[in-house]
């Protein structure tokens, strides 16, 4: 009996020599380290260093954040995460009639410097990798990371981390866009720029098929959909005159890892050999560093449950597994109560061992890509590869993805795969265990974490403050400075940078570039 992936490819119950003929693994494999890449980008992989344990954090003010990291660094995390609230990602003040009972929810609130020096206090910015996940304000956010790296007396040039920066699956999955998409991408154009001429350790974006995932893509779709944004990220920042060796190095990618390992492990297999030869065959990139997908992963939050969520333990071990085993640079793992609230200081702590335990308590580090050569996982590396390259071409006809966007492509296949997800769970053709079976007839009790909602009157506070202490006239003159470089072609990172070491806020910068480029209004049919 055949059973289906998550792709919807077909799964043979007994896979032998037969699903490999004509494979020819110099072809599809080649060394660790070498084109295509299958088995991973680093010559030595985990042998050499582990993946960094990342985890993403961020609530409350820029002080309780900043707590949750020093914590997180004693307990061993490698490199920093940050989440931003709601109206942060929008690019409003915490003041700001929109930004109300918001603040602070889902991530912290950063208005200013003034709450970006505190965010990073005490944390040595030359040593530690940060990862931030911001979009459509992608810009203010980095340069007032690297301004409070300035003052902290630190080099732009020894600046590592990664800004999500990736507005195409904003339009598809994740929803906080600002701009329409020319402003956008022209803005991750100045980036690219920006980072080369300036941050050149700076992962510049990190093109998701994460959200698209958790909005219910299968893993086929995940990485068409995705890989199909990378390609349109790297002809416009040609358009724009760069040279694709200078800024390709620098595109990094972010996915995530489900319960179902094996599938898991050959998409990630697949998208390393897919993005490699497109490249190098489509962009002429000559640069290996070019041709390596290099990308973090988060565990699947969207199959944790709030039923039994101890389980989850359990769902997210083997999901960080899957991500371990197809070779990931940099992982999340899940908390446990995270179906519920944001996590506690405890189950944040667990997340971390979770992975601490793969990485030191396993043998999964002392050989790079264990799975090469396995009848079913080469099988569906392959099968993977063929799904998702028939639908970047279909992108592609359609003009490439963000037309295939304004069209609701991507959206529409994503949502008929949730449907259809939704449809299987309910009639319990899939097994969630603790949901559709194994429930228990009594839940236990669980007190989640809450955030004070009184921060939203203290940001506030620190908003007025700060708008009566800083010199207006200076700020009114660099976000007219701004509004001129977005009008025209000069670099706009140039004078916002001034903006915000003059206190100008998240939210004016951001009001500044919508006086400009105007807002994004989605063309939804259903
Ligand atoms: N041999 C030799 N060198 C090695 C090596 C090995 N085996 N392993 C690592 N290295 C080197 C690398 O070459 C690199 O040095 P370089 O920069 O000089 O080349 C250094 O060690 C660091 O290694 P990586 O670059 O592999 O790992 P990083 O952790 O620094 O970077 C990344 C990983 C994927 C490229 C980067 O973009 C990243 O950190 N991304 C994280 C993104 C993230 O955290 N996102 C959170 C999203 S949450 C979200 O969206 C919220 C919600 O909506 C879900």
């Amino acid at each position: 009996m055949t059973r289906e992936s998550e792709s919807g490819l077909p799964i043979d119950p007994v896979h032998g020599p037969d699903a490999l003929d004509g494979w020819d693994p110099a072809e599809k494999l080649g060394a660790p380290g070498a084109y295509p890449f299958t088995r991973g980008v680093y010559p030595t992989m985990y042998t050499g260093r582990p993946w960094t344990m990342r985890q993403y954090a961020g609530f409350g003010t820029a002080a309780e954040s900043n707590a949750r990291y020093k914590q997180l660094i004693a307990n061993g995390t490698m490199g920093l995460s940050v989440a931003f609230d709601l109206p942060t990602q929008m690019g409003h003040d915490s003041d700001a009639p929109l930004a109300s009972g918001e603040v602070g929810k889902v991530g912290v609130a950063i208005d200013s410097i003034d709450d970006m020096r505190v965010l990073f206090g005490g944390i040595p910015l030359d040593k530690v990798s940060t990862s931030m996940t911001i979009n459509a304000p992608a810009a203010p956010l980095l340069l007032l990371y690297q301004l409070v790296a300035e003052e902290q007396g630190v080099p732009a040039d020894r600046l590592t981390g990664t800004i999500q920066n990736d507005v195409l699956k904003e339009y598809i999955a994740r929803g906080t866009y600002i701009f329409p998409p020319k402003p956008s991408l022209r803005l991750i154009a100045d980036i690219f720029k920006y980072c080369r001429d300036e941050i050149p350790k700076w992962n510049t974006i990190s093109i998701s098929g994460y959200h698209m995932a958790e909005a219910g893509a299968t893993p086929a779709q995940e990485i068409a959909f995705t890989l199909a944004d990378g390609v349109e990220y790297v002809r416009t920042a040609v358009a724009a005159g760069m040279d694709v060796d200078d800024f390709a190095p620098r595109l990094s990618f972010f996915f995530v890892a489900r319960t179902t390992l094996l599938e898991e492990v050959a998409k990630f297999r697949a998208a390393r050999r897919i993005w490699a030869r497109v490249m190098r065959e489509e962009f002429g990139a000559k640069n290996p560093k070019s041709l390596m997908l290099r990308f973090h992963t988060q565990t699947a939050g969207v199959q944790l449950t709030a039923q039994q969520p101890e389980v989850n333990l359990v769902r997210v071990a083997v999901q960080g597994l899957a991500a371990v085993l197809g070779g990931t640079q940099s992982l999340h793992t899940n908390s446990f109560d995270e179906a519920i609230a944001l996590p506690t200081d405890k189950s944040a702590r667990l997340a971390l061992r979770t992975q601490q335990v793969l990485a030191y308590e396993t043998d999964v580090t002392a050989t790079v890509d264990p799975f090469a050569g396995s009848y079913a996982v080469e099988r569906m590396t392959d099968d993977v590869e063929a799904a998702v390259v028939a639908l970047m071409l279909q992108v592609e006809e359609m003009g490439g993805a963000v037309d295939a966007i304004e069209r609701g492509f991507q959206k529409d296949e994503i949502e008929r795969s949730a449907y259809r997800v939704a449809l299987e769970t309910d009639s319990a053709e899939r097994v969630v265990v603790g949901v559709n079976r194994f429930q228990l007839d009594e839940e236990e009790p669980y007190e989640p974490l809450r955030v004070d909602p009184a921060i939203e009157a203290q940001q506030a506070a620190r908003l007025a403050r700060l708008r009566a202490e800083r010199d207006q006239g200076a700020v009114d003159a660099a976000l007219a400075e701004l509004r001129q470089a977005a009008g025209g072609t000069d670099n706009v990172l140039h004078p916002m940078k001034d903006a915000l070491r003059a206190r100008a806020t998240v939210g004016e910068v951001c009001d500044a570039l919508r006086e400009v480029w105007g807002t994004y209004v989605p063309t939804d049919a259903f």
